[in-house]
């Protein structure tokens, strides 16, 4: 039952959990057939595009299934133990795949291969490549490696690499939303989890080549952009982790700079970004959101627990009054904006009384919509080194089921007050039910569902909401003219 959500984020949902394949049909090279499969994070699916563009370079095209690739490649995700399951049962399926096809390359990249690194090789004798995040530039050479007979490592890590010039291949997507990696790593520690391990240090892409993704996309018909990091709001050009400035002949840019400038490439380019931190986040960067139309009204803001010694125990830098201090800030400085959060029950120790603490956290601030784990223990962190995974499974289940319906509760009623608003709405492509009817999302990150009538994919439409469910808003189009947008 771990990783459980509910709500109404169904592409993020598909994110997180699931495998997303990367295809791309033209001309085939015999040999250069790339199958590419994700899982994890947003940043994990970014990466993927930052592989796929390295490995277009060179050559390679992607295919739609396994069975047709000479090149297997898997992007993966450690942050569960789960996670990792998954995608050792596919690399189990792979085996047969290679007996009967001889030059079938298969790699691990990503956050299990910088965790188990040389491991991999020798737990899963059918793994002939292991690429940590930070090494993908050296791709085509390791493959080479392969085809001469050797396995192939690196899993260095690096205190610069943000693939800056790398241009990212979009190929699993509508058209109309993309991507854009703004850092890498993470330096928070957070107690539980295995980020930093397998990220690396923080660091932050430049500002300009950012804006210049934004400006090609634009150009390319793109209509929104998310920003991805860890922590958005550390988000440091040209500053020491510390805020020192590094060069003094040149501007710093922190994240709410960024965001500034980024929403001013285009006024119909919407701006989405994630992860905020509760301990970072400024007043700067909700003023900023507020100033401008096009950057939306949606803040992912992870609580973990409502707990203040909880937080402690996860390291994660603040406490509940700070947490619910930033929540108000939202609250005053934008107020119609959508809040959702990541919630980990069963974390060591967690007592009845630290438990019904998130449970009235969640009462307060009534989330639009949140994920919500299992504790998993991970390997070399601070919680497994230091304090014991001790809350029984039975406990973990209970607390989780607690949580998901509380958190069912919350995301029907917030639909349920759109009902009679009209919001605009970017449209994504075909709902998943049927080819009459169109979906997108408004500022809030809801998914509205609607009559295609004359309307296409990448256009804006302003949309009367007239039912819902915990996941999903129903709705017509009405008129283009000027309507009052909530
Ligand atoms: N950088 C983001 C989160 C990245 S991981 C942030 O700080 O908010 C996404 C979510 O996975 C986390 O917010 C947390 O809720 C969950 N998570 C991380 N480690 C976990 C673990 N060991 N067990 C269960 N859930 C975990
Ligand atoms: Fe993990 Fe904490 Fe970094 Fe998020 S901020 S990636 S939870 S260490
Ligand atoms: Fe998973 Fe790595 Fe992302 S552990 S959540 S893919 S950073």
């Amino acid at each position: 039952m771990e990783g459980l959500h509910t709500g109404n984020k169904v592409l993020d949902e598909e994110r997180q959990g699931e495998a997303t394949i990367i295809e791309d049909k033209g001309n085939l090279i015999e040999g250069k057939r790339l199958y590419l499969e994700s899982y994890g994070c947003q940043m994990n699916f970014s990466d993927s595009e930052v592989v796929a563009g390295i490995l277009m370079k060179n050559g390679y095209k992607t295919v739609p299934q396994d069975s047709q690739a000479d090149l297997i490649l898997l992007n993966t995700c450690s942050i569960r133990e789960n996670a990792e399951q998954r995608v050792r049962k596919r690399l189990q399926a792979f085996k047969s795949a290679k007996k009967e096809r001889p030059g079938l390359i298969v790699g691990v990249l990503g956050c299990m291969a910088e965790r188990l690194k040389k491991k991999l090789l020798e737990e899963e004798k059918l793994v002939d490549l292991v690429v940590g995040p930070d090494a993908y530039r050296e791709l085509p050479s390791l493959i080479e490696e392969v085809h001469q007979g050797h396995k192939a490592v690196n899993v260095l890590l690096s205190r610069e690499e943000t693939y800056a010039d790398i241009s990212p291949v979009r190929l699993d997507k509508n058209g109309v939303s993309a991507f854009i990696s703004i850092m890498r790593g993470c330096d928070n520690m957070c107690s539980f989890c295995v980020v930093p391990f397998t990220r690396g240090r923080e660091r932050s892409r430049d500002p300009e080549s950012i804006v210049k993704e934004a400006e090609e996309l634009y150009a390319n018909g793109y209509r929104e952009v998310t920003l991805l990091g860890q922590n958005v709001d550390s988000y440091k050009w040209n500053m020491t982790s510390k805020g020192r400035v590094k060069d003094e002949s040149k501007p710093t840019v922190n994240f709410a700079q960024l965001l500034d400038r980024v929403a001013q490439v285009a006024p119909d380019l919407r701006i989405r970004f994630s992860t905020s931190h509760p301990k970072d986040m400024t007043d700067d960067v909700l003023h900023t959101i507020a100033k401008y139309e096009n950057i939306c009204n949606y803040i992912h803001l992870p609580v973990q627990s409502g707990n203040t010694e909880m937080l402690k125990r996860m390291n994660r830098g603040y406490s509940r009054e700070w947490y619910m201090n930033r929540i108000e800030a939202i609250w005053r400085i934008i107020p119609d904006c959508a809040i959702s959060t990541d919630i980990i029950v069963g974390f060591c120790g967690e007592t009845e009384q630290e438990h019904e603490d998130t449970l009235s956290l969640m009462r307060k601030v009534e989330y639009d919509f949140a994920y919500m784990f299992n504790y998993s223990e991970r390997p070399r962190t601070l919680a497994e080194r230091k304090f014991e995974d001790d809350v029984p499974t039975e406990v973990k289940k209970r607390r989780l089921r607690e949580v998901i319906d509380l958190q069912q509760e919350h995301s029907l009623k917030s639909n349920k007050k759109q009902v009679g608003k009209t919001f605009e709405v970017l449209i994504e492509g075909f709902s998943k039910k049927s080819d009459q009817e169109l979906c997108g999302r408004n500022s809030q990150n809801t998914m509205i569902v609607f009559p295609k009538e004359n309307y296409k994919k990448g256009q804006y439409v302003h949309v009367e909401v007239t039912d819902c469910t915990s996941a999903t808003l129903l709705g017509h189009a009405v008129s283009k003219e000027p309507v009052e947008v909530v």
